[in-house]
């Protein structure tokens, strides 16, 4: 018989991975302790923009016609404990509040309800983003409080998805790690994936702390990267460079690769900048902190482009932005996504307009969440209606829709010709050949 699969937490992860069980054939069961998120997933909707999701959704939510009713929902923890064989715990782990350290109370929430529900034989398996040591501790915490003792295990599977590709990557995984402590964990979890790793997905099996590392390990290394190319930015400026081309030239080394060396106003989002922090927390409880302070560095490269973003349309615009009319293209963390959790794209679009600029942000998807965070900026209903009078614009996150905006029709309304690409993103010869003046980042010859 086939398992029966229980998800935790249906945010980004939750949703995504609950669709994508559904979708490889299992009986799936999702809980949220926020009503309106079980309202919404009921009727095949998606609190949030990703895409493929909502389709992936209907194709398997119970009560859709047409479904395969596959996929339900529930708020109830008796529900999901008689329900599984294998429940996956996908809650967030958000920074704490003034702390670098990840806030465990959810993932800490989530055992403690559920625990006291196994009576019978079952595999927990966390996916969130945890400090490592925290399977060691949840794996002691099931044994305790879970009546069916050690026929309740746990094991550690991280996840690697990314916004804007999260069906995919779900679907058709890179790798899928795994954390466990006996060869039915290991077992359970290769029926999971039987789908994926027959076609050709590595699977890697590790034990808890490794499984944990793996995860953190990955998004410092990606965090890295973007801000060596955005180090090399700055040299570049200083120099007289084009790090576009040099990001092109380095990048034909095999052993560096091409991807993740786009420089701009750097990395934000709900993972990489918070994951790096938490994990440098983390090595200093270990007394392993010397290790990551490189990490410091990063974090601190990282940060320093949203302010060389500001001084770079200040200096454009003549000094100061009092009195002028800045239009933002771009609210989203990056493309294909509506999340703006610590958006460099809105974080300069906020320094500005607290300096006195006024701003106005257009970005596809990203504008309720924007609003809802920046409500004193201003919003416009389309890339045109930002440009309109601005006196300089700026190109925060790099959606496709931009990259096929008309420079004629642009010029037309813009006070003055004058675009900053914060993101390397669009042809600058399109743009000038338009009469626009265009300057990107680290690319002072360009
Ligand atoms: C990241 C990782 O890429 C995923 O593998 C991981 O599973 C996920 O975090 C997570 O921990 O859940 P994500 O936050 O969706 O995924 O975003 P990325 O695609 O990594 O982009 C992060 C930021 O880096 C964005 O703001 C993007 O604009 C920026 N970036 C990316 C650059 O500035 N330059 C680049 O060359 C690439």
């Amino acid at each position: 018989m086939s398992l029966k699969i229980t998800v935790i937490g249906t945010g980004y992860l939750g949703a995504t991975h609950a669709a994508a069980m559904a979708e490889l054939g299992f009986e799936v069961l999702g809980l949220d302790i926020v009503p309106e998120k079980i309202d919404l997933l009921r009727r095949g909707e998606v609190p949030m923009y990703e895409p493929g999701l909502r389709e992936l959704l209907r194709r398997h939510v119970a009560g859709i016609e047409g479904a395969t009713g596959r996929l339900r929902f529930t708020m109830d923890w008796a529900e999901i404990a008689e329900f599984g064989d294998v429940h996956f715990v996908c809650v967030n782990t958000p920074q704490k509040y003034g702390e670098y350290a990840a806030d465990m109370s959810y993932v800490d929430a989530a055992f403690a309800s559920l625990a006291p529900h196994l009576t019978g034989p079952a595999l927990v398996v966390g996916k969130s983003t945890v400090p490592v040591g925290s399977a060691d501790r949840l794996a002691a915490y099931l044994a305790e409080h879970a009546p069916a003792g050690a026929d309740a295990e746990l094991a550690w599977n991280p996840e690697f998805l990314r916004e804007g590709f999260a069906v995919e990557d779900t679907l058709h995984p890179d790798r899928i790690v795994v954390g466990v402590r006996s060869e039915r964990a290991e077992k359970v979890l290769r029926e999971v994936y039987a789908t994926p790793v027959g076609e050709g997905s590595p699977f890697v099996v590790t034990d808890f702390p490794t499984a944990e590392l793996v995860k953190t390990a990955a998004n410092s290394f990606l965090a890295t990267k973007i801000s060596f190319i955005n180090a090399m930015a700055e040299v570049c400026e200083a120099a007289g460079g084009d790090v576009a081309r040099l990001a092109e030239a380095i990048g034909h080394d095999d052993r560096i690769g091409k991807k993740f060396l786009r420089a701009g106003i750097g990395f934000g989002g709900g993972c990489l900048p918070k994951d790096i922090r938490a994990f440098m927390a983390r090595a200093g409880e270990l007394g392993a902190d010397q290790a990551l302070t490189f990490l410091r560095e990063i974090d601190s490269i990282n940060m320093r482009r949203r302010g060389l973003m500001v001084e770079m349309a200040r200096e454009a615009v003549g000094g100061s932005f009092l009195g002028t009319r800045v239009a933002v293209l771009g609210a989203a963390f990056k493309p294909d996504s509506d999340d703006v959790r610590d958006s460099p794209a809105l974080n300069v679009a906020g320094q500005i307009h607290l300096q006195g600029g006024q701003v106005t942000v257009y970005d596809p998807k990203g504008m309720d969440n924007a609003r809802r965070l920046f409500p004193t900026l201003g919003y416009a209903d389309s890339a045109l209606e930002a440009v309109r009078g601005a006196d300089v614009v700026l190109h925060l996150t790099e959606w496709r829709e931009f990259r096929e905006l008309d420079p004629a029709a642009l010029g037309e309304v813009a006070s003055t010709r004058l675009l900053l690409d914060g993101r390397n993103a669009l042809d600058p010869q399109v743009w000038r050949q338009a009469d626009w003046t265009y300057r990107a980042m680290g690319r002072p010859t360009a």
